[in-house]
């Protein structure tokens, strides 16, 4: 099972996570790393991106992979994955932008965008540590549930829950929401050398208890993480508030079972 750490609050989770990037890039300034979208890992973002500031740390060197992009939406919409990445991780973190690479989601493209992606991140190296969030439906990348758990970078087609879910991002209009998106496949994502999966409040804990402490099952694409043998689940109390276990969590913050200082 994955380890799991109950924060005080999302500021926290993001120091945490923040943590290890820095930590790595340190110690292997061509570190690659793992990045995902979203609302989740803002703030680790944030975090990173001032503690590279604070300390000066080099990272002209580090590789960058999103886990995804919509396909058919023009790399210059604000809401390509794309354009997501260069404005809240590149730019202010100071990677190096050739570095940084997310799928090709080019309709023109798209037959081969799978395998070129996962040729450029096997050729990287491999990726030293991933970020990810958590779908409602319990889905990571854009894998939703049914995606094989050994699946690689390919097309899906974004389910009903997950177009409402990020219509926020399109002013709230469903039908902006693109149709498609090219991901990373379960196995892609399994293939990192260790994982980071954050979730923040109560819309989260069912999938969190699903992936957890559920069977594994493509049904739960996130529950994959239990077969991974360095994976990290740091969740708010919110998100964590349907695991039965939680006396054996470890918490960082005072008067819980499990508190260590982390
Ligand atoms: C993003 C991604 C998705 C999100 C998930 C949660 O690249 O692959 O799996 O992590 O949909 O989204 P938020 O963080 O917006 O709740």
């Amino acid at each position: 099972m994955a380890e799991v750490i109950i924060v005080k609050d999302q500021a926290q989770a993001a120091t945490l996570a923040a943590n290890v990037f820095a930590t790595l890039i340190k110690r292997k300034p061509t570190a690659v790393i793992g990045l995902a979208t979203g609302s989740t890992p803002l703030k680790v973002y944030e975090a990173l991106a001032a503690q590279v500031k604070a300390e000066q740390i080099d990272v002209s060197n580090v590789r960058g992979f999103a886990l995804d992009e919509y396909v058919g939406l023009d790399k210059n919409h604000p809401e390509s994955y794309y354009s997501v990445i260069n404005n809240n991780v590149t730019v202010p973190v100071g990677f190096t932008p050739g570095l940084i690479n997310t799928p090709n989601g080019d309709l023109a493209t798209i037959e081969q965008a799978g395998e070129v992606y996962e040729t450029l991140i096997r050729s990287s190296g491999g990726i030293d540590v991933q970020i990810l969030g958590i779908g409602t439906d319990g889905h990571i990348g854009f894998n939703e549930p049914g995606s094989s758990l050994a699946s690689r970078t390919r097309i899906k087609t974004l389910t009903q829950q997950t177009r409402q879910d990020n219509a926020r991002f399109f002013d709230g209009d469903l039908n902006q929401v693109p149709m498609h998106c090219i991901t990373q496949g379960i196995g892609t994502i399994l293939d990192a050398r260790q994982i980071l999966l954050l979730a923040f409040g109560e819309n989260k804990a069912d999938a969190i208890a699903a992936a957890v402490e559920g069977g594994v099952s493509s049904f739960c694409p996130a529950s994959a993480l239990q077969l991974h043998p360095h994976a990290t689940v740091i969740l708010d109390e919110a998100a964590a508030s349907k695991l039965k276990l939680k006396d054996y969590y470890t918490y960082t913050f005072d008067n819980k079972p499990g508190w260590q200082s982390v």
